[in-house]
């Protein structure tokens, strides 16, 4: 026994190792190791422990290294340390290496020169685009619109497969209902309805039909699991959770990507309850593999099976192997702990060397059904990477994403949209001209030449350019000499003013938690500056996550949160502010009025002292001292240039059977001038329940697209399955009693009805 605690050490083999394998061997018994093809049980049968723990290791790409600051800097290898370790079978999957040239001297080394010749994986984080970049899956999400997330995803694959991938660590299907943790950027949001939708649409997205086909990506469901949840919205931090939401809020976007045919998932950096998820057998193998019958394969997260021993969870990296890999972690990301420690782990009785087989099974498997073994070069094809690279027609497609992932969120008077002739506009803020932050975080293949920045794309827009004048003002983060001074200048010269403020790309992404949400204060400074002018304001903010709006930025007349869109941002931006594109994304997170109130969501539970209505002020009552309890701009919000309004809510009946199909029917109005689209929400709340429920739950959305003065009848279709939570025993269950629904613009509104769930 090896390690700094051997007591502990000793403590937890006695624990996870002797009772563990008892329990394991009778997992074993009772669900047979399912044989996999004869190819695969054929190589199974000739390879080593070595091997098989080759098979299980992934390192970061160096052959083919790609631009920028991924992961941090661990156990990386060079070129011909990788090409050796290829050769002697130490490496199953390579990643974040992009280009075909790369590929082909890895996956030549591995086929021809390794002694079974099995092929490489090659993976990268493909999350909103490669070459050509798609809004961030947070804009996207803002769509409502899984058709779109299919197609971006669709279109992100042909690229990506085309620089040599096979697969892609997306989506993260992570529920995010904390503004402060950096990654929600990269989800969909708060709502789980909404996140089960986006997961399945991406999936369907990357994959394509055929996982064989050349420009298939293989998706990752990723973070398993809870990682959204991390306490404070600090990442990486450590998660308390009770079953009931672990189970009702974060797996099910995870088990949608896995129905939607995902056949990998990620395991997650931070613990649950006091189990770090890469060593955490109830969720690796009791939920994935037994309650769900997963067959695809999961990958720690980079050297997450390593930061067992940071956790205190393991005594020591050997120790971190073993726990990883009884827990049901397949793959090893570039820690290189399975390759260092599994043959002994094996050879001294620590790990059965039935478990490793499982998990090789299921890797070589995976690689079968990609096709690897029959078209090891399959999606290396150089002639394919110069002709799918930023096409015209993936740059429309991101173009149109952009537009429509904008939420309007104010526009008094009608401000919006702009005429494109005869007014002198500013564009004033760190983001006029800046090509910097177009992006987003994720983004490092993106091709930043190809970005269009707000200046460009609205300059492009104008039927005279010259009416548009520019006055950075400040930096994202820092004055800039004299800059107030031009862009209040530039402000009084104009018409209209468009100030573009808000957050920088590197923000937000993996490890950038806030603890305040709101602009950047030189950025607050030099809104409270412009505004004094009195010329009317466009808001065009930029974010990775819901903002807090304050002072002259939320008393503008016109807001629209534009996140980061990606390659055709002033493009986009401009498509919506001169009415080329009738805006139509709701809000897939709230917008809180204070930090403080972080986190938070619509879909929060009721309290037995709720909040006071209206201008109630009742003491007592759940509510902040300085701020109202509900959102400045809630879940679900959204406006357009035109109209809608919901009528006639109809129930197919006041009473619905145990196994009965429940019709809600509402009519739906343009009543403005231009035509637009709307995206009609249903919402559903249990009065009363043997656990407290949320107040509100999204159920079902749907977007309609009218003409002026058209109408329409939308109708949802509800059944038990919907009416669902768990409960006693950890369990899914509905129970019989009144409920009530809304058919709504937006988690707070809506037209109500009541129906009432028969007993079985
Ligand atoms: C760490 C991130 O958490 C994960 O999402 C990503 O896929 C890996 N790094 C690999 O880059």
């Amino acid at each position: 026994m090896t390690g700094g605690d051997g007591r502990s050490l000793r403590r937890r083999e006695l624990m996870t190792g002797a009772a563990g394998l008892a329990g394991l061997a009778l997992a074993l018994r009772t669900s047979p190791a399912r044989a996999a093809s004869k190819r695969v049980e054929s190589l199974l049968d000739q390879m080593t422990i070595d091997e098989k723990a080759g098979q299980l290791s992934c390192y970061a790409d160096m052959i083919r290294p790609p631009v920028g600051d991924i992961n941090p800097v661990v156990n990386q290898r060079n070129t011909e340390q990788l090409l050796a370790e290829i050769r002697a079978s130490r490496i199953g999957t390579l990643f974040n290496g992009e280009g075909v040239e790369g590929a082909l001297l890895a996956q030549t080394t591995a086929v021809q020169q390794s002694r079974l010749g099995i092929p490489l994986l090659f993976a990268a984080d493909v999350i909103h685009g490669f070459k050509t970049v798609f809004p961030i899956p947070l804009a996207e999400a803002a769509s409502f619109d899984p058709g779109l997330a299919e197609r971006t995803a669709r279109a992100a694959a042909v690229e990506a497969t085309s620089y040599g991938l096979h697969w892609t660590f997306a989506p993260m299907v992570d529920v995010a209902r904390d503004q402060r943790w950096g990654r929600g950027a990269e989800g969909s949001g708060e709502d789980v309805f909404l996140g089960e939708a986006m997961a399945q649409a991406r999936v369907r997205g990357f994959q394509g039909r055929d996982l064989a086909a050349p420009d298939s990506l293989l998706a990752t469901a990723k973070h398993f699991a809870a990682y959204g949840a991390v306490t404070a919205g600090l990442d990486y931090n450590t998660v308390e959770l009770s079953e009931e939401t672990l189970r009702e809020v974060h797996l099910p976007p995870f088990k949608a990507a896995f129905d939607a045919g995902c056949l990998a998932v990620m395991s997650a950096f931070n613990d649950i309850n006091g189990v770090p998820a890469t060593a955490n057998k109830h969720l690796l193998t009791d939920i994935l593999r037994n309650e769900w019958d997963f067959r695809g394969v999961v990958i720690s997260d980079y050297t997450a099976d390593q930061e067992l021993v940071a956790h205190g969870f393991a005594a020591d990296d050997r120790d971190a192997a073993r726990l990883a890999i009884l827990a049901g972690v397949d793959i090893s990301m570039q820690s290189g702990l399975y390759s260092r420690y599994l043959p002994e782990l094996v050879s001294s009785g620590l790990v059965p060397m039935a478990v490793v087989d499982s998990a090789v099974r299921r890797v070589l498997s995976l690689k079968e059904r990609m096709g690897l073994f029959d078209q090891p070069y399959r999606s290396l094809d150089a002639k394919a990477q110069a002709a799918n690279t930023a096409t015209p027609a993936a740059r429309a497609l991101s173009r149109e994403a952009g537009a429509r992932s904008i939420v309007l969120l104010r526009n008094d008077a009608g401000l919006l949209p702009l005429p494109t002739q005869g007014q002198r506009i500013a564009l004033i803020g760190p983001f006029a001209e800046d090509r910097d932050n177009i992006l987003g975080p994720w983004a490092f293949y993106g091709d930043r030449s190809l970005g269009v920045d707000l200046a460009t794309g609205i300059r492009a827009a104008l039927a005279d350019p010259s009416k548009l004048t520019i006055a950075r003002g400040c930096d994202v983060e820092n004055t800039l000499l004299g800059g107030y001074d031009q862009a209040v200048a530039a402000a009084a010269a104009a018409d209209v003013v468009l100030l573009a403020v808000g957050e920088g790309q590197n923000m937000s992404g993996e490890a950038q938690s806030r603890t305040e949400i709101g602009l950047p204060r030189v950025q607050q400074r030099l809104a409270e500056l412009v505004a004094q002018t009195g010329k009317p304001m466009v808001v065009l903010l930029r974010h990775g996550r819901a903002l807090t709006l304050d002072g002259a930025v939320k008393a503008a007349p016109a807001i629209l949160a534009t996140w980061f869109l990606g390659a055709e941002t002033g493009n986009a931006v401009a498509d919506v502010l001169f009415g080329k594109v009738n805006p139509s994304a709701r809000l897939p997170v709230s917008f809180p009025h204070e930090s403080g109130q972080e986190p938070y969501a619509y879909n929060h539970r009721t309290t037995g002292r709720p909040a006071p209505q209206a201008d109630d002020s009742q003491e007592y009552k759940a509510r902040w001292r300085t701020t109202r309890n509900e959102a400045l701009y809630p879940f679900g919000y959204g406006l357009g240039y035109t109209t809608f309004v919901l009528s006639n809510i109809r129930l197919s009946t006041a009473r619905l059977a145990w196994n009965d199909k429940l019709y809600v029917t509402a009519q739906v109005a343009n009543t403005g001038k231009v035509a637009g689209e709307h995206v009609v929400q249903l919402y559903v709340r249990d009065r009363v329940a043997s656990r407290t429920r949320p107040v509100r739950e999204l159920k079902r959305f749907i977007r309609v697209a009218l003409k002026p003065g058209e109408k329409r009848d939308v109708r949802f279709t509800l059944e038990r399955g919907s009416l669902m939570f768990v409960g006693d025993g950890d369990r899914w269950l509905a129970e019989p009693g009144m409920f009530d629904l809304w058919v709504a613009n937006n988690a707070v509104d809506g037209l109500a009805a009541s129906f009432e769930l028969l007993g079985a």
